[in-house]
């Protein structure tokens, strides 16, 4: 590739004296986390979507939310910040905040970036979940990638109204002032109410699912180009009050742009990575690109609603053991993991199958295991290592029929 390009994801784009995207980031790009399937942060978005497909259904049982996790990152000035309505000085436009591919094009610093485009799909309720980009230093509670789940939902003037016993005359537009307490100046304040109401509903109803029902909860004012009026939401957690989101009714011109003009909505962004160090106690936010088993497995539930408290990678050495069987002919790999993980428990680390061959003459087949044993706090003996080993064996004899050779 030429030196004036960056390649993203097989597509080149032309770099200028703008550009500021290092390898280090683009190699970021693509991995999605938020959608694999047992990574703390898929884990969190498939709660996510599990508390939207449960409470909210259309006339006919479908899911009234539209969800769109696959969305590109690279994104137009235009859609991260004009649409928007972000002041033209406003600090996030600088190249010292934001990643530009070139002078037209960056990556995505907010998923709000894709509320004016699918709103001009006609979708009026949708979750878009994505990877976000910041500059921003790294520790263990900055990273300059990160995640986050946008929140929308419209309503025409018989649904805002639909619960009032006799709506006869009510509106959800006026010409007003804004007020900067509760309302714009071309809403009414009975709509502007109604709607702050659902949004509150909606996303505390969220959080309480998140976090359990007896939470302690504070929602605090805020400021978002975009949103007015506009609050965060705070829960207290590990004695600290913790943003877990920020929301607010839709700029009415906003939605006007995007083609919506007979409609008021509320918006609303939550970022997974803060959510899921305080849910599942993860210490520091560069695990979440870690590789290591230790980390991976876990996460390996099948139930995202399972509870789980993250025990940090053991520094302690570990001790490796082979073991090498005769399988029968109806025998998996995963019959095999599932039974270390039984009789192992937490000191197997990693299970590798690192030889497999079928012997030419009887044609029985061998399968050869490399087992990682570590313990989280101590250093293992390997006497210790040894003891599971010969077990793990032993049960794979009895339960799986197999036969070491
Ligand atoms: N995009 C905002 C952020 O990244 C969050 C937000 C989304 C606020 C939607 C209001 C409405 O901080």
């Amino acid at each position: 590739i030429r030196k004036s390009e960056v390649k993203i994801k097989g597509t080149a784009y032309q770099s200028d004296d703008v550009t500021n995207v290092t390898p280090r980031i683009l190699s970021k790009i693509g991995k999605n986390l938020h959608t694999v399937k047992h990574h703390p942060l898929g884990l969190i978005k498939r709660r996510i979507e599990n508390y939207f497909y449960t409470h909210f259904t259309n006339r006919v049982g479908n899911p009234l939310f539209a969800i769109f996790d696959r969305l590109d990152p690279v994104v137009t000035i235009h859609q991260n910040f004009d649409s928007l309505l972000t002041p033209e000085d406003h600090v996030s436009r600088s190249p010292k905040d934001t990643y530009y591919v070139n002078r037209d094009l960056l990556l995505r610093a907010h998923t709000s970036a894709h509320q004016e485009e699918i709103i001009k799909m006609g979708c009026d309720a949708f979750l878009a979940v994505g990877d976000v980009y910041r500059r921003d230093q790294i520790d263990a509670t900055h990273y300059p990638v990160f995640h986050q789940c946008e929140i929308v939902r419209l309503f025409t003037e018989g649904e805002v109204f639909s619960r009032v016993k006799d709506p006869t005359g009510l509106r959800i537009f006026d010409e007003g002032d804004r007020r900067s307490h509760d309302k714009q100046e071309m809403h009414t304040l009975e709509a502007a109410k109604l709607v702050e109401f659902d949004l509150k509903k909606c996303l505390l109803g969220l959080t309480l699912q998140l976090f359990g029902k007896d939470v302690e909860y504070r929602w605090v004012d805020a400021y978002f180009p975009f949103t007015h009026p506009s609050w965060e939401l705070e829960i207290f957690h590990g004695g600290d009050w913790l943003e877990v989101l920020g929301c607010g009714i839709m700029e009415q011109k906003l939605l006007n742009n995007a083609g919506a003009m007979s409609k008021i909505g509320w918006a609303a962004g939550l970022g997974l990575e803060r959510l899921a160090m305080k849910l599942y106690a993860i210490p520091d936010i560069r695990l979440f690109w870690s590789e290591e088993e230790a980390f991976q497995k876990q996460f390996r539930v099948d139930n995202p609603e399972t509870p789980i408290t993250f025990k940090p990678l053991s520094v302690y050495a570990p001790c490796l053991n082979d073991i090498s069987f005769w399988v029968p002919s109806n025998f998996s790999s995963n019959d095999f993991y599932d039974l270390v993980r039984t009789v192992g428990g937490d000191l197997v680390e990693q299970v590798d199958l690192v030889d497999e061959f079928t012997h030419p003459k009887h044609q029985r087949t061998s399968h050869c295991y490399r087992l990682v044993y570590r313990h989280m706090d101590r250093t293992l003996t390997q006497a210790e290592a040894n003891e599971i080993h010969s077990s793990i064996g032993q049960k794979a004899i009895e339960n799986l029929g197999v036969e070491i050779r």
